[in-house]
């Protein structure tokens, strides 16, 4: 058996096909890549019971990884994030079987940790000894960290309003970090400059083609914890969509392996901040593409993404899965931070509490329906967003007590 069952990169748009032994970006065209996997074999030899005795971490599907030696993985641990029951947020929704998948509980905090992983790994594998990548903080976070690790030396560039944590953590992995006056597509610019200059590895969303692979595990855990049965619906908050995209080519992958039926696709669901909502404005004029958003402004800065390269991509996913997309303002997604919070505990990042808010509105206008089984990624700790909750407390003085 081999570690990894990985076969050839692939264009979407106009299907060249690449080797997985070399360094690729995008295609010739400009389309991002996707990865193939040799399915006939894999339906073979691959089964559920293999899975009964490895780790709970998102190596536990490596065949459908794309690294192909075992020695190049970097690992900090990731995966097998809890799927958690909300039920007195449930209640409060009226959507009984309401779940959040926390990804807040991964190491560096935040879902990115997936893209980075299975993305520096694959890195190695082929050779890249120093990229650089255009990040709204929490991948540039993640890669900087994995970098670390695989001894690749890494360069990002993030807006100067991303979580200040995500600069700390760069920093103390040793990135060579920059902060830009600007928006994440400000800093892809510079990216892209830096990439020609110095001959770097473009580790941008979607111009190298693993990132998605690691992100696609959270489809394969969402089967598997729900004992491969997919839910009804699943929000997921976007911005470059890659997890959206990873998702859906992850359970089209388990329907070939026969794992979960042929005839049920949960509806994905792109959830969007008010302040930046490209995808959605697509959505509801119908398009396949989406025009980037002007003057992009949220404080679920993961998603303040104004123009994604794989629009398209998400936007087929959505169609596909008679999904839909759909966006709230800062003060709504705030407001359920704290319901979510103070009702079952879990203090989410904004980009999470953007996709419960999310589920609350589908849910009043009868799109989500009362038996839906619902699932939210709370894709990072609210840990992370210290200035998310105003807090205005008394300061007692040493002899005084507590008067209520
Ligand atoms: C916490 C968080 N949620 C969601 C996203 C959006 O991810 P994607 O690019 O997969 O849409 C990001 C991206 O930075 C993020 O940091
Ligand atoms: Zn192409």
């Amino acid at each position: 058996m081999s570690f990894s069952y990985v076969s050839h990169l692939y264009c979407p748009k106009c299907e060249n096909t690449y080797s997985v032994e070399e360094k690729n970006q995008l295609c010739q065209c400009g389309s991002p890549l996707l990865v193939a996997y040799k399915m006939d074999e894999l339906k073979e030899i691959f089964k559920q019971e293999n899975l009964l005795e490895r780790k709970a971490d998102l190596w536990r599907y490596h065949e459908l990884l794309p690294v192909q030696d075992a020695d190049n993985v970097v690992t900090l641990g990731e995966g097998f994030t809890p799927m958690i029951h909300l039920k007195k947020t449930g209640k409060d929704m009226d959507i009984p079987n309401l779940y959040m998948k926390d990804e807040g509980m991964i190491p560096s905090g935040t879902f990115k940790s997936r893209g980075a992983a299975v993305g520096v790994s694959k890195a190695k594998e082929v050779g890249v000894k120093e990229l650089a990548m255009p990040t709204n903080g929490n991948a540039g976070a993640a890669w900087s960290l994995y970098c670390a690790q695989a001894d690749i030396i890494s360069t990002v560039v993030m807006p100067v309003n991303a979580p200040e944590i995500t600069r700390k953590e760069c920093a103390a992995a040793g990135a060579s970090l920059y902060l830009v006056n600007g928006l994440i597509g400000d800093a892809g610019k510079i990216v892209g400059q830096a990439v020609k200059d110095y001959n770097l590895f473009d580790a941008s969303t979607l111009k190298e083609p693993y990132r998605i692979e690691g992100k696609k595990t959270m489809g394969f855990e969402i089967a598997e914890q729900f004992g491969w049965e997919v839910p009804d619906v699943i929000l997921y908050p976007t911005g470059g969509g890659v997890g959206l995209i990873g998702i859906y080519k992850a359970l089209q992958e388990l329907q070939e392996l026969g794992w979960i039926a042929k005839d049920k696709m949960p509806r994905l669901v792109a959830v969007q901040a008010e302040g930046c909502a490209p995808i959605v404005k697509a959505w509801e004029d119908g398009k396949s593409s989406a025009e980037p958003w002007e003057d992009a402004e949220t404080v679920a800065c993961g998603i303040n993404v104004a123009n994604a390269l794989g629009d398209f991509l998400i936007l087929d996913v959505i169609k596909q899965t008679e999904g839909c997309a759909i966006s709230v303002s800062d003060k709504i997604l705030l407001e359920e931070l704290s319901t979510v919070a103070s009702e079952d505990g879990a203090f989410v990042c904004p980009e999470g509490a953007a996709a419960f808010a999310a589920a609350r509105k589908l849910r009043e206008d009868s799109w989500i329906k009362q038996d839906d089984r619902v699932v939210v990624l709370n894709t990072g700790a609210g840990m992370k967003y210290p200035d998310t909750v105003d807090v205005n407390v008394p300061i007692l003085e040493v002899e005084e007590r507590i008067v209520r």
